[in-house]
């Protein structure tokens, strides 16, 4: 049985077609390893949203190696393969077989060839009508949560953005399929899922079948009220285009429990004429219309972003008004980025013009806002109670006292168990228990704050 290492970088759609490469690859006989060395394919599933993650496909396929010397079939996949296609072989030496990102059905078509032949093979073809989007529990990133993909590629050409080259143009799936798929998750114990798509809340699915039971000003509200419908314990989505976001979606936020109370909006700029030259189809106005609207909701929504600084012409005046941006939403999590030029895009033909310093001055001081939001918006939760879905053990009990002694070393009695787990609004919260509760929803009241996580017990 041949055996397929396969590592994933980037975004949760990557996670996401792992996932499902995992799980025809293993349908398909072949055996998925978690060891490197011991592989007979090693697969990269790539991002090319900057320039530092494409760089690191060519870093580790430079270090592919079997213990003997000898190298492993290695394959790309994900955004640098259907970016680079065939070109991948000359740059990139040790590469031998390139799978596009909507190509990812046919990898162990592929696989074979290359062991058959032992030449090289690309498919950056289209995707198969029948393709199956549903992943096999074993293939997972976890057994609780569970990513869905709703929508595919993106129409917006942000000017800055590579995606909508690397994934193509926005293609949504069937609702009745989506549904289908979270009873599925749910029966299997899934808890969370997410619907992932670069822009959820355009939608647009082209029949209605699977949503004509459901109230919704938009295509994507009804699709999470459907989706509310099945009962699993959590739904979360993400990512929400600003222009697209309806406020019928933090509505049906209000109505229903299970649609969790986080919303990720990246707003990229403060300033309206930057906004435009990225070519994001919203003002300022508009984007703080609709952070009023998800603050005023009961239901607290957590709110994070992502956040570009130094796009080409930016001036340090533009930039403070991404700071007050910042200010004003006061984010509960935040993604900052200096901005870095994709080859291919319309913003990649302007002066890179903000200098390397200026542009980790501005980010570094938008951190610092963005840090000051998010410490508060954490020590708010301090001596409250949250519902923590526990996600990951890290067995402490067992823990071996390793400062004492040589050999046989002893164990440091603690209470229990350490889990790590997310609240419903998205915040890493770890604990202690004594109870195996893996896979539950807790209540934990929370005890301390720091930088990135929240520390609890559980009641
Ligand atoms: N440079 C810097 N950041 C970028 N992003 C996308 N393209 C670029 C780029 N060329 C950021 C955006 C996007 C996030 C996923 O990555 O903020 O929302
Ligand atoms: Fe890129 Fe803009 Fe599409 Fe997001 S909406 S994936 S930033 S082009």
């Amino acid at each position: 049985m041949k055996k397929v290492y396969l590592e994933t970088f980037g975004c949760q759609m990557n996670v996401s077609d792992s996932e499902r490469v995992a799980t025809r690859l293993a349908a398909e006989g072949f055996e998925m390893t978690a060891n490197e060395s011991a592989a007979d394919v090693v697969l990269f599933n790539t991002c090319s949203v900057r320039e530092k993650a494409e760089h690191k496909l060519y870093t580790r396929v430079g270090q592919v190696r079997n213990p003997d010397g000898t190298k492993p079939i290695v394959g790309v996949m994900g955004c640098v393969a259907q970016l680079e296609g065939e070109t991948l072989f000359a740059k990139s030496p040790g590469v031998d077989f390139v799978i596009g990102t909507q190509a990812v059905g046919r990898v162990g078509k592929v696989i074979e060839n290359v062991f058959e032949t032992r030449g090289n093979f690309y498919d950056l073809g289209v995707r198969e009508e029948n393709y199956d989007w549903t992943t096999a529990p074993a293939q997972r990133h976890s057994p609780y949560v569970a990513f869905v993909p709703i929508i595919e590629g993106c129409n917006k050409f942000c000017t800055y953005c590579i995606v909508p080259f690397s994934r193509g143009r926005e293609k949504s799936l069937p609702a009745a399929q989506i549904v289908r798929q979270v009873s599925v998750l749910r029966d299997q114990g899934v808890k969370e899922i997410h619907l992932i798509g670069q822009n959820v809340n355009s939608y647009r699915p082209k029949s209605d079948v699977g949503l004509e039971n459901f109230r919704g000003a938009t295509p994507f509200s009804k699709l999470l009220r459907a989706v509310a419908a099945t009962g699993i314990e959590r739904i979360k989505f993400t990512t929400s285009f600003p222009r697209d976001f309806h406020p019928d979606i933090v509505d049906a936020i209000n109505e229903n429990e299970n649609l969790c109370n986080w919303v990720h909006l990246p707003f990229q700029s403060g300033s309206d004429r930057v906004l435009k030259a990225m070519r994001r189809g919203h003002t300022i106005e508009s984007y703080l219309q609709k952070i009023d609207k998800i603050k005023v909701s009961p239901r607290k929504i957590a709110l994070s972003t992502d956040i570009i600084v130094g796009f080409p012409t930016e001036t340090e005046e533009e930039f403070l008004e991404t700071l007050k941006t910042a200010q004003y939403c006061e984010f509960d999590s935040a993604y900052a980025f200096k901005y870095s030029p994709r080859p291919g895009t319309p913003a990649a033909e302007m002066a890179d013009d903000v200098e390397a310093l200026e542009k980790t001055d501005r980010f570094l001081r938008l951190e610092k806002v963005l840090r000051q939001s998010q410490t508060k918006a954490l020590q708010s939760c301090v001596n409250k109670i949250y519902e923590v879905l526990a996600e990951k053990k890290s067995f402490k009990k067992d823990r071996k006292d390793k400062s004492a002694h040589i050999g046989q070393l002893p164990t440091i009695q603690t209470n229990g168990d350490n889990f790590s787990g997310h609240t419903t609004c998205h915040k890493v919260v770890n604990f202690e228990s004594s109870n195996d509760v893996l896979g539950k929803i807790v209540k934990v009241k929370i005890t301390e704050s720091k930088t990135n996580t929240l520390y609890g017990e559980i009641c």
